[in-house]
């Protein structure tokens, strides 16, 4: 893992718990969760509806107490900081959501500025940092618009400029690009990659789009009921998933088929090559055919690239002598990721 950011825990959630009391009922929203943030990287939350990551995420910043454990950002423990702390603790984390949350009733201006005032700035220091951040989002030409005038990603922008205002170390993201169409969500994630590269500000980013994780993730947990189930570097995760939740959550995604025409108008047998690796950039199937003396069509397939890394899916037809035949797949299966036989005519 070349490409790993900083080591130091920035965030350490140890063992934390949150239950809530609802009619009587106990809900545990997040069970015994142990893991830590590094400063600097881009960590990724994903997981089924109701797994408790919007409430985890609210621990950081303590909008939401923890029941059980301790969660400490920067090597300190947040349970027990007294208001001042909290706000200075506060204003050092930047939180954005999938709805904005932007006043209505204010132009992009004084939606960022009642936060500056808020931390102590004055009303001319407010504005040079308006300026100098609406400038960074790229809506300099925004200052006095409306939200209900501004398109989804210009809404988005605001919102990344007003939780950066404070200078903030950490950004928190609560699906920030679930509401935006898809040329939309790639121009925001462009802009916290930069945010995260150019200004060092670790972020924690909640979404349900496993693309939005591949695209700019270093590493990634998975939540299921409350718990983590898995933690890893993000094409780890996606290449070789441990748990079997992360493995039925992108199966789902990754259902990639062939088509039934193809499967009946091919002869031979029918084979599914997952690769990825080193073994994504081999000629394994000129290889084979070389050494085998196999007949190999190549039927269907893609590639796609999870932090620069290739994973690609191939379908192809395999022709030849039983004996040729059981050698050439006996050696595609020990240098590909994974091989299935799809049709074992
Ligand atoms: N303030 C609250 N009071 C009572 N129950 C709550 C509260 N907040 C969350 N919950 C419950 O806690 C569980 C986890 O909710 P949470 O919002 O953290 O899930 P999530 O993973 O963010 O889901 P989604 O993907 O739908 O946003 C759910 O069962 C939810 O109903
Ligand atoms: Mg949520």
């Amino acid at each position: 893992m070349s490409e790993e950011k900083g080591s130091d825990k920035l965030i350490d959630f140890k063992e934390v718990s949150v239950s809530f009391r609802q009619k009587k009922k106990e809900i545990e929203a997040v069970k015994d969760v142990t893991f830590s943030v590094k400063e600097g990287e881009i960590l990724g939350i994903i997981g089924s509806s109701g797994a408790g990551k919007s409430t985890l995420l609210r621990t950081i910043n303590r909008l939401q107490a923890v029941s059980k454990g301790e969660v400490t950002v920067g090597g300190r423990s947040i349970s027990t900081l007294k208001s001042g702390d909290l706000r200075k603790l506060r204003s050092n984390i930047g939180m954005i959501f999938q709805h904005f949350n932007l006043i209505g009733s204010r132009d992009v201006y004084s939606n960022i500025e009642f936060v500056l005032l808020e931390n102590g700035k004055s009303r001319e220091e407010a504005g040079k940092r308006i300026d100098e951040l609406l400038k960074y989002v790229g809506i300099e030409d925004k200052k006095h618009a409306y939200p209900a005038q501004l398109s989804g990603g210009q809404k988005q922008r605001v919102a990344i400029a007003r939780a950066l205002a404070n200078n903030a170390k950490i950004l928190l993201c609560d699906e920030p690009t679930s509401a935006l169409d898809a040329e939309t969500t790639e121009a925001v994630l462009n802009l916290l990659k930069q945010i995260n590269r150019e200004l060092n500000i670790t972020i924690v980013l909640i979404t349900h789009e496993l693309d939005v994780v591949k695209e700019i993730c270093d590493r990634v947990v998975v939540m299921d009921a409350g718990r983590v189930v898995e933690i890893g570097d993000v094409y780890d995760v996606f290449t070789r998933p441990v748990s079997e939740f992360t493995k039925t959550l992108i199966k789902k995604e990754n259902k990639f088929v062939i088509p039934g025409n193809v499967l009946e108008n091919a002869r031979g047998k029918i084979i599914r090559i997952d690769y990825f690796d080193e073994n994504a950039e081999r000629a394994l199937i000129a290889e084979a055919i070389e050494e085998f003396g196999v007949r190999i069509n190549i039927l269907h397939g893609r590639i796609e690239f999870i932090k620069k890394k290739p994973v690609g899916v191939l379908y192809i037809s395999v022709n030849g002598e039983p004996g040729q035949t059981r050698d050439a797949l006996k050696y595609i299966k020990e240098n590909s990721g994974k091989m299935e036989v799809i049709r074992d005519a």
